[in-house]
């Protein structure tokens, strides 16, 4: 059964991870077993991502990063982009509205640029609908990588030398971090990896340093709720020391 279910027992004896990082993979795998085109996994998986991302702002998860598309997925052939474009547009257009009932502000990391102008006025639309609440943070990385989230840092933080507005000697971590998509927020305590792949794939590199992570051997269509509270309940059982003792 679900936690949410259970919110009295459970939840009062687990610890939850205050940012949850996802990497939802498995898709086309979950397709290939069925005999059916990559993008019919792809579609499953949105569904998923519907079902996980309200489920864990139903828990009191303050901050969920799902990774959606990789800086590095435009290697895909067209005919799988073209279906992830329509599916990013059904979802914007659909299910991000419903975020509303819960809360949810909506937020895209990642460059928008590579996007249609469709894509990306409903990125916006969603990201400027959403900031007045106070709900669950759901970052949604698109067209995201790390690497290429660190080069703008660094582009982001050498013109502000240059201009003088950032003295050289008072660079440090803080201002990495404050330079990041996700400035302001907490690092995640936990990054969940379906799909049995050992690897990070470019996803929040500097954000992880210290993260636990869970490698599930569920396919990402497949993830259920349970599969969330189980990652849970191996993320309390970690001891996290942060290179003390
Ligand atoms: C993840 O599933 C979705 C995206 C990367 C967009 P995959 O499409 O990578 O599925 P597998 O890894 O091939 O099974
Ligand atoms: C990572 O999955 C990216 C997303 C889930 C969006 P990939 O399927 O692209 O990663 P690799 O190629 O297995 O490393
Ligand atoms: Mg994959």
């Amino acid at each position: 059964m679900a936690l949410f279910k259970k919110k009295q027992s459970d939840l009062s004896e687990l610890k939850l991870p205050e940012h949850i990082g996802i990497i939802m993979d498995g898709n086309g795998r979950w397709a290939k077993k069925r005999h059916l085109p990559r993008s019919a996994g792809h579609n499953a998986g949105g569904k998923t991502f519907r079902t996980i991302s309200r489920y864990c702002s139903d828990i009191g998860i303050k901050y969920l990063t799902v990774y959606a598309f990789s800086t590095e997925n435009w290697r895909r052939p067209k005919e799988e982009i073209d279906a992830l474009m329509k599916l990013f547009k059904d979802y914007l257009e659909e299910a991000l509205r419903d975020f509303k009932d819960d809360s949810i502000v909506v937020r895209f990391i990642g460059e928008k640029n590579p996007f249609s102008d469709d894509l990306k006025a409903l990125m916006l639309e969603n990201e400027e609908g959403s900031k007045g609440r106070d709900g669950m943070v759901l970052n949604i990385a698109m067209n995201y990588g790390s690497r290429d989230e660190l080069v703008r840092a660094v582009k982001k933080i050498s013109s502000g030398v240059k201009n003088g507005e950032i003295d050289i000697d008072l660079i440090d971590e803080q201002t990495i971090s404050d330079n990041l998509y996700t400035a302001g927020q907490p690092d995640p305590d936990l990054i969940i990896r379906p799909s049995g792949e050992y690897r990070i794939s470019n996803f929040m590199l500097w954000q992880s340093a210290y993260t636990e992570f869970v490698i599930m051997n569920k396919l990402w269509p497949d993830f259920s709720k349970e599969d969330l509270d189980e990652a849970i309940r191996i993320f309390n059982q970690r001891n996290r020391r942060f290179g003390g003792v």
